[in-house]
């Protein structure tokens, strides 16, 4: 997919959440991360962040919501678990996007909502982890990029396996 993503949080309270999302952004290619009215300190987030990821990413941290400035045409995606929201299955992620995901506790504001042009839901049976809902977000962007062309419909042949004679007995505990 032609284009680019960010991706952010509205209230969250955990920093380590916030990086543990910054830090999966950044492997997967972010452009940018941000904070909306939220509790973060870059040295609680980088207790998740290993990668660090805004020493490489602008970071953007908005106190609230009429704040928030995106590039032209970008468009901002709600992640939110609400029955009238897009399953993400079923979504095309617009070539330029924001995602703005919810705190810990509660939801995505109505004000956040408001300026969504789009909200989308990963199909679970109650609500995950904020950072990995993220995660599971940027992968389907990913899938969906057609970087990988299609699955293919034969399974592939397994690499060869040794033969059971091959195979070493592992060492006994001495306990
Ligand atoms: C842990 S959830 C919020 C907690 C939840 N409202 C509760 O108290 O039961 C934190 C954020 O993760 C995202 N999230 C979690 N599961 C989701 C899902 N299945 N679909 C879309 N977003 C989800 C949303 O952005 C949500 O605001």
């Amino acid at each position: 997919m032609r284009g680019y993503f960010g991706i952010g949080v509205e209230r969250i309270s955990k920093p380590m959440n916030a990086g543990s999302l910054f830090r999966t952004a950044n492997a997967f290619g972010a452009s940018f991360v941000f904070t909306l009215n939220a509790y973060y300190t870059v040295r609680q987030g980088n207790m998740a962040d290993t990668s660090h990821a805004l020493n490489a990413l602008p970071f953007f941290e908005w106190d609230n919501i009429d704040d928030l400035i995106l590039p032209r045409g970008c468009r901002l995606v709600g992640v939110e678990f609400l029955d009238e929201a897009i399953e993400l299955p079923r979504y095309r992620h617009p070539s330029a996007a924001a995602y703005v995901l919810g705190p810990e506790k509660g939801s995505l504001s109505d004000q956040v909502l408001a300026r969504c042009h789009d909200v989308i839901k990963i199909p679970t049976r109650f609500c995950i982890n904020v950072a990995l809902a993220g995660a599971l977000v940027m992968y389907d962007r990913v899938l969906s990029s057609n970087r990988f062309g299609e699955r293919p419909v034969v399974p592939p042949v397994p690499a060869k396996l040794p033969k059971s004679e091959d195979w070493v007995a592992p060492a006994k505990s001495p306990h």
